[in-house]
């Protein structure tokens, strides 16, 4: 591939993840707190039909990539994944994490606004950046250490939203929630960098398509996240099956979330886990903008107000 599309495809990539990053934490929380009769869609549902999807697109991209025949992609994919057991054996653990994290992903915007999870949300380009230096070997220059003690000091001085009008939303903020809300964003945070860079080290030391390990990984994904509902939600499954509650937000948060995934491995393979971070800060901006004028979900405090 030339080198002036491969960084087309970067910058086009990084783009598209700022706009899936901002849709995705919206539309997610407005599905968690939406009231409506009857009962909420199931979280740990919503991930394993997002990982099915998931590998739906990818087997279509395969597909594409073998001259659209379907004996072609039926020997690749017998060739790269049941034949190479080792390797597809080392995608469990990068699958097991990420399970792990979108379900806390959906704990954590049950418990907290959109913009107060995106912001806290951004240490993982620290921990991103730590396992990038211990397990990639990558160097990093003074000015990135500085910028992360900047982002990390950026956090500590979140505020929480102190004070609000509206009583209902004033009980679904109180003090216990947003601890369950942090915990979540925090476990959320080690989870991403050490999965992402492991991914990125798998995807950079073999030749296998970018596609055939997303399949991989979602291959596992679904697995684990089928045990994960069973074990967790199994007696709501039972009684009212997997897709409960399921509406149109549900399968838009499905969608935004399995197109994240394709494109989050675009990223990790024409950039790197570190511009992935930074890229997804953007899309803090974008969604502190909408939840505050849009969705009124938000009321920002300076640190005046707070302070005792
Ligand atoms: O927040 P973070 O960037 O770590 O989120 C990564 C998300 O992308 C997770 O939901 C994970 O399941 C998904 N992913 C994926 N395929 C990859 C890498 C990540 O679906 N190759």
């Amino acid at each position: 591939m030339s080198s002036s599309l491969s960084t087309r495809l970067k910058y086009v990539s990084l783009g598209v993840l700022v706009v899936q990053t901002t849709s995705l934490v919206l539309t997610m929380r407005y599905s968690r707190t939406l009231k409506e009769d009857g009962p909420r869609y199931l979280a740990s549902s919503a991930v394993v039909s997002a990982e099915l999807l998931k590998i739906l697109a990818c087997t279509l991209l395969v597909f594409r990539e073998h001259s659209k025949y379907v004996r072609a992609l039926n020997q690749v994919l017998k060739e790269e994944i049941v034949n190479k057991p080792m390797e597809t054996m080392k995608l469990a653990v990068p699958a097991g994490i990420y399970t792990l994290q979108n379900n806390l992903l959906y704990v954590a915007l049950s418990n907290l606004d959109a913009a107060t999870y995106q912001v806290t949300y951004q240490l993982k380009i620290l921990t991103t950046a730590l396992f990038s230096v211990t397990m990639l070997g990558k160097r990093l220059g003074c000015n990135q250490w500085l910028s992360l003690l900047i982002l990390m000091a950026g956090v500590a001085l979140v505020q929480w939203p102190a004070e609000s009008a509206d009583a209902s939303q004033q009980t679904s903020l109180s003090a216990g929630f947003q601890f369950v809300g942090l915990m979540a964003v925090l476990t959320a945070c080690f989870s991403s960098g050490f999965a992402g860079v492991y991914f990125e080290k798998i995807l950079k030391e073999t030749k296998q398509s970018v596609w055939v390990r997303n399949i991989q990984l979602g291959l596992f994904g679904f697995v684990f996240g089928l045990i994960g509902m069973l074990m967790y939600d199994g007696q709501r499954v039972r009684e009212s099956g997997m897709f409960q509650g399921y509406n149109k937000i549900t399968f838009t948060v499905v969608v935004l979330q399995a197109l994240g995934g394709l494109v989050i491995a675009a990223v990790i393979k024409y950039a790197d886990n570190i511009l992935k971070g930074f890229a997804t800060s953007l899309s803090i901006i974008m969604s502190t903008l909408i939840s505050y004028f849009l969705l009124e979900d938000f009321n920002p405090t300076s640190l005046r107000e707070t302070q005792p």
